[in-house]
């Protein structure tokens, strides 16, 4: 048996232990892993190499991915899935371990469909990946949301200040609720429920009026007001997956000047950005790479293919890969009104 392995996507804490993780318990059984370059770029131009007990030592707690990660889509080049499925052949691969968020598994998927005995891992951490409750790398970012919103709590509290702090989150705020809620922000705004600046400004004047003289505020990247409207030309180029850049239109910004111009209030805005996605990955990370890692090669040996290991509650159980393609997991609204409870 000689499985491959690729991480595909924005990249996250954590990817390396789910990698040490599938590359151990493969060795375990006598299997033989690929480590596939840079996600499905890999894959198409046939750039993989084989990983060893020594080359993925080391590594638990180091960040990023060793084997470098894309948004390379297959179905968006010539004859792309064919090159996958011709170097799937030519290199021998009896199975595939996708690591991945929705686009990732969604190729998956397309591969399943194509006859490849795939099983994927969820990751990203945005935490929006359908029929599981955690992605790989949600627990870090998160980590760093909340210190940084402690941070931004000391600084705001000595200047009388409004701060923004822009975090990631395109479709689903996740991110947004739970760093925000465990770093107390004073507002969370998130893309699944749709706000104004009235009603930040609002709740910026309440806390003046009871003597709290600043205000931290949580905005995921793709967090609606109505009075913002983005045109098109000023969302930027679209990736692979038709994703648009978001970071790159500064709603942070926009939402820090807008407050400042509307009550008078000092605001600045930061954008966390892509230090919610470095560093080191926390114990949960780790722990939880590791279980997905190690579940993922029981699936293969099984020879339970086209699924993906998901956490549901506190079992990690496979799921179709065919209800995970295409969707998005939203934030629950019951936790968006608890996080609401505390401004
Ligand atoms: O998909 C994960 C994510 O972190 C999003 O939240 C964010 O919008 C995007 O990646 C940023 O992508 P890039 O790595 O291309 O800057």
């Amino acid at each position: 048996m000689r499985i491959g392995v690729l991480t595909g996507g924005g990249d996250v804490p954590g990817l390396n232990a789910a990698i040490r993780a599938v590359a151990r318990r493969a060795f375990e059984y006598g299997y033989e892993v690929m480590g596939i370059k840079d996600g499905y770029r890999g894959l198409i131009e046939g750039d993989l190499e084989p990983l060893t007990r020594e080359s993925v030592s080391g590594i638990l707690h180091v960040g990023g991915t060793m084997l470098g990660s894309s948004r390379t889509n297959p179905l968006k080049k010539e004859a792309g899935m064919e090159r996958c499925l011709e170097n799937i052949e030519k290199f021998g691969l009896d199975a595939l371990v996708t690591i991945g968020g929705d686009d990732t598994q969604s190729v998956a998927y397309e591969l399943h469909k194509r006859g490849v005995p795939v099983v994927g891992i969820p990751k990203t951490m945005d935490n929006d990946v359908a029929e599981t409750d955690y992605c790989i790398g949600f627990n870090t970012a998160v980590t760093v949301v909340a210190e940084a919103l402690d941070r931004l709590h000391t600084t705001a509290n000595s200047h009388h200040r409004v701060m923004v702090l822009e975090v990631m989150g395109r479709h689903a705020g996740w991110v947004a609720t739970i760093g925000g809620m465990g770093g107390g922000a004073d507002f969370i705004a998130i893309p699944e429920v749709p706000t104004s600046l009235e009603e930040v400004c609002k709740h910026v004047e309440k806390r003046w009026e009871e003597g709290k003289r600043f205000s931290v505020i949580a905005v995921a990247e793709g967090a609606q007001f109505k009075e913002i409207v983005y045109k098109e030309e000023e969302l930027g180029e679209r990736d692979e997956f038709g994703h648009v850049m978001l970071i790159k239109r500064g709603l942070g910004a926009t939402v820090a000047e807008e407050i400042k111009r509307r009550t008078g209030k000092a605001s600045r805005a930061v954008v966390l950005g892509h230090l919610q996605r470095g560093g080191s990955p926390t114990v949960f990370d780790r722990v939880m790479a590791l279980q997905m890692g190690v579940r993922a090669v029981d699936l293969i040996r099984e020879g339970k293919f086209g699924h993906m290991v998901a956490l549901k509650g506190s079992d990690l159980v496979p799921v179709e890969l065919e209800k995970v393609a295409g969707r998005t997991r939203t934030v629950d609204l019951d936790l968006y009104r608890i996080a609401q409870v505390f401004y």
